[in-house]
């Protein structure tokens, strides 16, 4: 049974060895989306890498408008707040490179290995365990922050009949509850150090260790974008981590966001 208990910030606080990741944490036991709130804090200039984490989201945001769902105590539900300076261009490397650092370290704290449908979906078993949204504030054509929100279903036992055939959770998973704040301390840990990479050396790093866990590359897909679907092969990313396509015509096009269906290959069980 799951015990319905909040998260120890003053754990999370005590054990996390980063620089400025969660060096300020703001906590909310509810609130309507970590998202909104590390954007307010990014508005009255908190510093970099402020933290906001929930135990509960009434308004949780999903990428393309759609909403996360959000139950209080089983989850983990935080935003960071970065302040790159890097061209809004590049901004996308950092949408790929967190999920990379969720596939490493879900990998290192439960053993269990994710890998990433396009462009940051971390997925077990092609079931949805945890997803990213990140929202780019600009200051004329600058960068003034950047929202990096993570949901991760970690002790979610059940879940709503819509989506209960495409996401799971670490507990359905590995069938035992996990410790929440470890899990944080690890992702937070690891995003620290490959941003500090990604920084220091551009996006190289960020492009081969996703394809690495990539579960789309190869993969006949669909893509449905707003008012546009598209039907092809994905062959790859350009140099802004859009995914190219090669659709049945020949032609190769790049798409910057939509929805992925990965259909299954002749052969593939
Ligand atoms: C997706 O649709 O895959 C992205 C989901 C991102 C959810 C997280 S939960 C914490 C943060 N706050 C939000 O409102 N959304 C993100």
């Amino acid at each position: 049974m799951t015990v319905k208990k909040g998260l120890d910030t003053d754990q999370i606080i005590k054990s996390l060895r980063t620089r400025y990741i969660g060096k300020e944490l703001l906590y909310f036991k509810s609130t309507g989306s970590t998202n909104l709130e590390a954007s307010e804090a990014g508005k009255k200039r908190s510093p970099e890498g402020t933290l906001v984490i929930a135990d509960k989201q009434t308004q949780g945001k999903g990428r393309l408008g759609r909403s996360w769902i959000s139950p209080p105590f089983a989850n983990l539900y935080f935003s960071v707040l970065l302040r790159p300076r890097i061209s809004p261009q590049t901004a996308g490397w950092i949408n790929l490179l967190a999920s990379v650092s969720l596939v490493k370290s879900i990998q290192s704290s439960t053993g269990l290995v994710p890998d990433i449908k396009w462009p940051n979906d971390i997925m077990v078993n092609e079931k949805k365990l945890g997803g990213i949204l990140t929202e780019l504030h600009l200051k004329g054509d600058q960068i003034d922050y950047l929202v990096l929100g993570i949901g991760i279903n970690v002790n979610m036992g059940r879940f709503p009949a819509l989506i209960s055939k495409t996401a799971t959770s670490l507990k359905k998973e590995l069938k035992h509850d996990l410790h929440r704040e470890a899990l944080c301390i690890s992702i937070l840990e690891k995003i620290e150090e490959d941003l500090e990479l990604f920084y220091q050396k551009g996006p190289g790093t960020v492009l081969s260790e996703w394809e690495k866990h990539s579960n789309t590359l190869g993969k006949s897909v669909i893509v449905r974008q707003p008012g546009q679907t598209l039907s092809g092969k994905a062959i790859g990313l350009d140099s802004n981590g859009g995914l190219m396509v090669k659709t049945e015509d020949g032609a190769k096009v790049t798409v910057m966001a939509g929805d992925v269906i990965h259909l299954r290959t002749i052969g593939e069980t």
